[in-house]
């Protein structure tokens, strides 16, 4: 039972935990150790170890690739992504750990965006975004190879004024 959950860098040790892949939604695999976020690291898709506060254990990780949406460097935004080990599913680890890592976003970088894209068939991380204050945008069509065909997802985001005004931004205890 997990009690609380961090993010921290990821050390190496985390590495052998952190395999990913196991999910028909997630086709990464362990990223390299991160230390720092800021704007500048867009080509970097970064990446924080998410762990049990109380026991240290890895629960698995976060990332935050950039992406474009015009071009001036202003008009850049993370795009998160997230993966938990098979046991850590289901305490309600995801929409923490996601929340955790759109505060620090949001806190240390000037990005006025935070946005995911979620599998339409991944029922479970659109839930965890929704509890983690994103609103769901639309759907982009036939975007993500996967697996062997074409997958339709959901776009979302929570915006900064958004994330101003929401209560308790940074409450850490799962369920
Ligand atoms: C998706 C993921 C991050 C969600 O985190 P989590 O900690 O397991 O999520 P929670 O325990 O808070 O569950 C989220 C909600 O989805 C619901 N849910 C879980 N599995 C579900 C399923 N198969 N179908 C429908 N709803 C489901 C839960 O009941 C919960 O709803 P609630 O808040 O109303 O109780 C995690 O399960 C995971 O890492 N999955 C594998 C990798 C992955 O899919 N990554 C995201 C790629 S975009």
């Amino acid at each position: 039972m997990v009690s609380a959950v961090m993010l921290r860098v990821t050390q190496e040790s985390d590495l052998p935990e952190l395999t990913g892949g196991d999910s028909e939604f997630d086709d990464w695999g362990p990223h390299e150790p991160r230390r720092t976020i800021t704007r500048s690291d867009t080509a970097d898709p970064g990446g924080l170890t998410i762990a049990d506060a109380a026991s240290g254990e890895v629960l698995g990780s976060v990332c935050w690739p950039w992406v474009c949406w015009g071009p001036n460097p202003e008009s850049s935004n993370p795009t998160i992504g997230i993966w938990l080990k098979r046991t850590a599913r289901g305490h309600g680890v995801g929409p923490i750990a996601q929340r955790l890592l759109v505060d620090r976003l949001f806190t240390e970088t000037e990005t006025n965006r935070v946005e995911a894209h979620t599998d339409a068939a991944n029922l479970a991380e659109q839930r965890a975004l929704e509890r983690a204050g994103f609103t769901r945008e639309g759907m982009i069509r036939g975007a993500r190879w996967r697996r062997g065909s074409w997958h339709d997802h959901y776009l979302s985001s929570v915006l900064r004024h958004e994330w101003r005004i929401q209560t308790n931004p940074s409450a850490t205890t799962a369920r």
